[in-house]
């Protein structure tokens, strides 16, 4: 059983003096998540039975921009506590880079008068959410929602721990015909930038090598081990691949020049980014969605709402913003050792 989640605050978060917020919109920009539903009807839910009006924004910033606002309720979110995606749809708007596009956004929570926002993303989501609220005085929180798990200040994004299972689920099917085949499959996971998917997935599917962009990688080596496993009778090998890492279908190819073994490529793609959220991804997203709707009652914003050690924490994004969630290199070594 998980633990109970309890709420902590570290470092100094803003507080709202005189204006009690009544009004928030809750939006949801960048790459969808598992458990983003469950988020929304967390804030939708929170807000209502706290007496404030809830506006939800469709299509990420391009809506706000365009003004993709509508009102919602309770009854707005019913039944979408198990759906992937998000239901007020997304879309990647690098047009909110531009500061008249941003006016443009804050003039339509004016025109609704919106006090607060609560945004549901990943870290691209949350500079761009910290970028407004600084330019233009709305009060916000952030609650990390993204399958890349790259956000500092909690230990887990909303979505994460459904796409690794996800692709583990793939990979544990791959091993099957791979063993059968007594063949090496080269399997693209997820992670532009990092590494967190490909390295909880490689551990727990008991990969061969797990390949991340934070860790320069060495194909000879690669090739020696799985050698030396071929010595040792292994009948199959799986080498996870962070999506940063450079073309698969390459790697695949140095490999098979290396080697006496028949290849195979699979990017396992979007399906990790789909489904059905898992417990830990909802139990997430019910607890972090309340607590982003209570703090802004209580005056508190400019937070991101993670969770660590299983304590909902409420950090300054101006402090986590600047650096950099690190791989678990311990992670890394146990995965090598365990795999020879
Ligand atoms: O940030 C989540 C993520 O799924 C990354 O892992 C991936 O690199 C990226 O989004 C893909 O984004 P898009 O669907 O916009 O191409």
């Amino acid at each position: 059983m998980p633990k109970k989640i309890t709420k902590k605050r570290t470092g100094a978060s803003q507080r709202l003096s005189a204006k009690k917020i009544s009004s928030i919109a809750v939006i949801t920009p960048g790459g969808d998540a598992p458990g983003m539903n469950t988020a929304i009807r967390a804030v939708v839910r929170t807000a209502t039975y706290h007496g404030l009006k809830v506006w939800g924004v469709e299509r990420g910033w391009y809506g706000l921009i365009n003004g993709l606002v509508k009102e919602m309720g309770p009854k707005s979110v019913s039944g979408i506590i198990n759906k992937g995606g998000t239901i007020l749809h997304t879309r990647r708007t690098p047009e909110f880079n531009e500061k008249q596009n941003r006016k443009m956004a804050y003039n339509e929570l004016r025109l609704r008068q919106i006090d607060a926002m609560v945004v549901i993303g990943g870290d691209g989501s949350m500079k761009s959410a910290y970028r407004f609220m600084k330019e233009f005085g709305v009060p916000v929180n952030v609650i990390p929602a993204s399958i890349d798990n790259d956000i500092p200040g909690t230990d887990f994004t909303i979505g994460f721990d459904t796409a690794v299972n996800t692709a583990l689920e793939a990979i544990d099917k791959i091993r099957d015909t791979a063993t059968s085949h007594e063949r090496l499959f080269v399997v693209e996971v997820m992670g532009r930038h990092n590494g967190f998917i490909a390295l909880d997935v490689g551990l727990s599917a008991g990969a061969e090598a797990i390949l991340i962009p934070e860790v320069p990688y060495d194909l000879d080596q690669i090739a020696r081990d799985i050698r030396a496993g071929q010595e040792r009778g292994k009948e199959s090998f799986i080498l996870v691949v962070a999506e940063g890492c450079g073309n698969v279908y390459k790697i695949a190819d140095k490999l098979k020049d290396k080697l006496n073994i028949e290849v195979r490529v699979t990017n396992l793609g979007y399906v990790q980014r789909g489904g059905t959220p898992s417990s830990l991804s909802r139990e997430l997203a019910c607890k972090l969605g309340a607590v982003a709707v209570e703090s802004l009652v209580n005056g508190l914003y400019g937070n991101l709402i993670g969770a660590i050690s299983d304590r909902v924490v409420l950090f300054p994004i101006d402090k986590i913003s600047k650096t950099k969630k690190q791989i678990d290199m311990e992670h890394l070594r146990i995965a090598t050792m365990l795999a020879s």
